[in-house]
């Protein structure tokens, strides 16, 4: 792959949060790699801002051993480190009272020509006061660019206000929705390989597809997380990640590449999903949570016993599965399966488009139909693209049809590192793209989709049903899929 690294303008990245676990684990390694990839150069400051009382120089201590312990080994290099740790500028700061602004303000007006960005890496409570405290200092701009994460809101109502927060300092275009689904290379890829292949196109539809799958699985737990115990997996990984996936599959070929055409359509598909509510949400949802598990060598904890004496008992969902109807021509009749769970048998992220059984088969030999094609994206680990098709299994023996796989893996194809996604996103802020960030109503459209679901399984005297940390989930999920007749896709097929 020939790199092609198009250097930004350079910036003042304000980070409040700058103490906090995303900013160490995710946005000081992210801005690191595209600092030693020269994508900016030292003209550029990096502003954290946080409550804890450092000196700049125990500041840069901090962003030094976040860099030796998150970033790419391969980029890791003394001198680079050195040359990137003079960017980064420590105020204390409560956001709360008034110190510190007059400080950021001060650094600010030293170049007042430069990009600007706010980046809230802090809870969404604090949104609305950091963005007063912003118009009241002087330090907006009308160019001036917000970034901000999730969770935006627990439902419509809460989604609402946050917006309605922040929107009384930004404007839509200034403010950019990071979900990092969106930023990892294989996402975008899913675009390319749709839109840049005349192949894909003309089968995408009803009348090819049967189903289709999304499947993000992890093996870590989330016990320790108050935050998980009040978001739940419905929340914390399908209102977001796994539908902005099902909108891409999903959405009609843009326009263009503009962010507005892109985020357009997918808030089409958003708003031709159909509510799943009442009765149906029995029917059309799976949820489970983790039980222990025991073996020779080890124990895994159930969830309930990784939370804190004070939520013992709780209810929250650790597993969901779904079907779920697009409802419109494209797609009528087609069911998109999803599941997603914290400690399951692996991690692994994937997209199994499956095409339609041959109409007729001529091959009289073969006691079954071949296998139907089958398109799967996998987003990590192994990142690649995997086409199954039929072939004569070669050799005598008469016609025997044989399943294999045109594979694209990206490890093998291509040699550089593969980004991680706050890389990009990151980047894109500067360049004041906003084609990787959600638009508030695509946001509040998935929440509207979102809130009967949970509101169901609120009013419903079912638990989440128990499975086995280690495993696929809980058997109803198996059942979910089994009873239309399909099965999840085989996780050691990649
Ligand atoms: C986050 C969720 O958004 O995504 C986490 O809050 C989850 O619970 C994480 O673990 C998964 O991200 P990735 O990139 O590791 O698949």
């Amino acid at each position: 792959m020939t790199s092609r690294i198009i250097p930004v303008s350079a910036f003042d990245y304000v980070v409040f949060g700058a103490t906090g676990d995303l900013t160490y684990k995710k946005l000081i390694p992210a801005l690191y790699h595209r600092f030693a990839d020269g994508q900016f150069d030292e003209n550029s400051r990096i502003i954290g801002l946080a409550r804890k009382n450092l000196t700049n120089d125990e500041f840069k201590q901090f962003v030094k051993k976040s860099i030796l312990e998150h970033s790419d080994k391969s980029l890791i290099d003394e001198k680079n480190i050195e040359r990137f740790l003079p960017c980064f500028h420590y105020i204390m700061n409560d956001i709360f009272k008034d110190n510190g602004w007059s400080e950021l303000a001060k650094i600010l007006r030293k170049d007042e020509n430069i990009v600007r960005a706010f980046y809230l890496a802090v809870p969404p409570s604090l949104f609305a006061p950091i963005c007063e405290n912003i118009a009241k200092y002087g330090l907006w701009r009308c160019d001036a660019r917000v970034v901000v994460e999730k969770p935006l809101g627990h439902d419509l109502a809460s989604s609402k206000a946050i917006n309605n927060a922040i929107e009384k300092t930004f404007c839509e275009d200034q403010i950019y929705r990071i979900d990092h689904y969106l930023g990892k290379e294989t996402v975008q890829n899913l675009l390319a390989l749709r839109f840049a292949n005349i192949l894909f196109e003309p089968i995408w539809n009803y009348a090819h597809i049967d189903h289709v799958q999304i499947s993000v699985t992890e093996t870590v737990g989330a016990g320790n997380r108050a935050y998980y115990d009040e978001t739940g997996a419905l929340r914390d990984m399908v209102q977001n990640h796994i539908l902005q996936l099902l909108c891409l599959v999903a959405m009609e070929p843009p326009a263009s590449d503009s962010a507005n055409a892109l985020r357009d359509e997918k808030l089409k598909v958003l708003h031709s999903l159909a509510p799943i509510r009442g009765n149906d949400v029995e029917r059309l949802t799976v949820r489970g949570q983790y039980g222990s598990i025991s073996s020779e060598n080890a124990t895994v904890k159930s969830y309930q016993d990784e939370l804190p004496p004070d939520l013992k008992g709780s209810l929250t969902e650790t597993f969901v599965a779904l079907k779920v109807n697009v409802d419109n021509w494209r797609w009528a009749g087609v069911p998109f399966y999803l599941r997603t769970g914290k400690r399951m048998a692996k991690r692994m992220s994937e997209i199994i488009i499956n095409f339609q059984q041959i109409p007729h088969s001529i091959f009289s030999h073969s006691d079954k139909a071949p296998n139907p094609n089958k398109l799967v994206l996998r987003l990590q680990p192994d990142e690649g693209v995997k086409l199954f098709m039929i072939i004569k299994d070669p050799g005598p023996g008469g016609m025997r049809l044989k399943e294999v796989h045109l594979n694209l893996s990206f490890a093998d194809t291509f040699t550089e590192r593969t980004p991680d996604a706050y890389e990009r996103l990151l980047m894109d802020v500067i360049r004041g793209n906003q084609t990787l960030f959600m638009r508030r109503d695509e946001l509040e459209a998935a929440w509207a989709w979102i809130d009967p679901i949970m509101q169901a399984w609120k009013e419903s005297d079912k638990p989440p049903q128990i499975y086995s940390a280690g495993t696929w989930g809980p058997t109803a999920s198996i059942a979910l899929i089994e009873r239309d007749g399909r099965s999840w896709h085989d996780e050691d097929d990649f």
